[in-house]
């Protein structure tokens, strides 16, 4: 074997010279790529078992790298690892010190595998525990925002269309439209995790190989569902980490627009909402403030986010099959997303479990900008059999009347509301109040809080 210092160490064989330093500095992975040791580590004792099952090594030679590879584990977690750029990878840093520790069979570990279906494999298997972690990020958050639906189940609050007042809801109800979102980022976790579960050592480099491995065996041993069945797309595919980042977008996505709210809940203008101190920040001139800084640097982290997704999809398009070094630029975009994800859905289910909503002003808010114009038109159809379109007109009538004389609708008497229709009796005004107007609005779906209750039963079942 060739000279470290002139040559790779690894595959010195054909290399006359080492590479320049700039290659070195392009090529090497190993700054990031060491947060896959530990899947590389339990990758690699699966295969030396599976090889020595098969006969392909002997059992003390299997022996002697499963056990040299905990060592290796070991040193990486115990923080006196010494990684080398020099040996570009993960891969290929776990290998070289085992052949340290444990010399000539470290050798016989890379039989029937390539460094294309072990960073494959290795990478499916960090990610496929990305999505178990954002399950439940995604978890504790729905049980936070539960908690808040049913404190709020028949609190009444604004609900909003184009950011104008357009009916009254329950904040109940406003909360759980984040646990329907939260719910289906849940599923589009679960669908992808089910279709990447597929084990990709043993397609070795491309091709597959002459060696008679048992990847049934491998699969199992990882965890995985079944062997995939084709090696040029094996070590070509990337759609696990594409699954994953689309759907972190969309979940991130949707922890923005909520944090968006909260901005603007928090705000002296609405005071919807007091976010706690704990996840709030002070100013270091203005001595009155308290900034919602987790509810924006979430808002901001979906920016990352989708960016990852743009980057790794732009990496993909237009390569041949089957491995090209582009591909290494795969990891570092899902790590970055999925640590952002994880933050941001920890820091989201701190502050919902936190906040407190301000019930009184919540209560005139949501009576005010004539919010109940819907339930008085709805009552003069019900009431009279008016068509909802005279109705609508009648309402605007009377809303045009409430706003000139600078009052709200259930303010006007019962005269001035005759003088646009004769025919309403003093039965309108049940209407107009807003608990009764939530209370109403039972239809499947809707606001009433016992429409909210029921909701909230279901999903505590469904979490569990
Ligand atoms: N560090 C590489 C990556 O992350 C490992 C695979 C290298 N394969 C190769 N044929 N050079 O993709």
């Amino acid at each position: 074997m060739s000279d470290k210092s002139s040559s790779n160490a690894m595959w010195g064989g054909r290399f006359a010279s080492g590479p320049d330093a700039i290659m070195e500095a392009i090529n090497a992975s190993i700054d990031f790529d060491k947060r896959m040791a530990s899947q590389d580590i339990e990758a690699s004792r699966a295969h030396a078992a599976m090889l020595a099952k098969q006969g392909i090594i002997t059992n003390s030679d299997a022996d002697a790298i499963r056990e040299g590879l905990l060592t290796v584990l070991s040193e990486i977690e115990g923080g006196t690892f010494k990684y080398s750029r020099a040996l570009e990878d993960i891969h290929m840093n776990v290998e070289s010190r085992l052949k340290e520790i444990i010399g000539e069979p470290a050798g016989r570990l890379h039989t029937g595998r390539s460094r294309n279906d072990q960073v494959a494999n290795d990478f499916k298997m960090w990610v496929r525990d990305q999505f178990d972690a954002a399950i439940q990020g995604i978890d504790a958050l729905t049980a936070a925002l539960l908690d808040q639906a049913e404190a709020g189940a028949d609190m009444v609050m604004p609900g909003f269309t184009h950011l104008q007042v357009a009916q009254p809801v329950t904040w109940g109800h406003h909360m759980l439209a984040y646990v329907e979102m939260l719910a289906r980022d849940k599923s589009r976790m679960i669908d992808a995790r089910a279709r990447m579960n597929e084990c990709v050592l043993g397609a070795a480099a491309l091709a597959g190989t002459s060696f008679p491995l048992d990847r049934e065996m491998t699969a199992a041993a990882l965890g995985f569902d079944r062997p995939s069945a084709n090696s040029l797309d094996s070590v070509s595919d990337r759609d696990f980490a594409l699954d994953f980042l689309s759907a972190a977008s969309i979940c991130a996505t949707h922890l923005s627009r909520f944090a968006e709210e909260l901005v603007i809940w928090s705000t002296v203008q609405f005071n919807f909402v007091i976010l706690s101190d704990r996840f709030s920040t002070g100013s270091s001139i203005m001595p009155q403030k308290k900034n919602p800084d987790a509810a924006e640097l979430i808002r901001a982290k979906v920016a990352r986010i989708n960016g990852s997704l743009v980057g790794l999809l732009t990496v993909m398009k237009g390569l041949p099959l089957a491995y090209s070094k582009d591909m290494q630029e795969d990891k570092e975009q899902v790590f970055d997303a999925a640590d952002s994800l994880m933050l941001a859905l920890a820091a989201m289910a701190g502050m919902v479990a936190d906040m407190t909503p301000n019930k009184p002003v919540l209560e005139i808010a949501a009576a005010t900008g004539f919010s109940t114009a819907t339930d008085l038109a709805d009552w003069l159809v019900r009431a009279l059999n008016m068509p909802f379109r005279d109705a609508h007109h009648v309402t605007g009538a009377l809303v045009k009347m409430a706003e000139d004389g600078g009052v709200d609708l259930p303010d006007l008497t019962l005269a001035q509301m005759q003088t646009e229709c004769p025919e309403i009796t003093e039965a309108v005004f049940e209407v107009l109040g807003v608990h009764n107007s939530v209370a109403s609005r039972t239809s499947y779906g809707g606001t009433a809080p016992e429409n909210v209750r029921k909701q909230i039963a279901r999903w505590r079942k469904e979490i569990g």
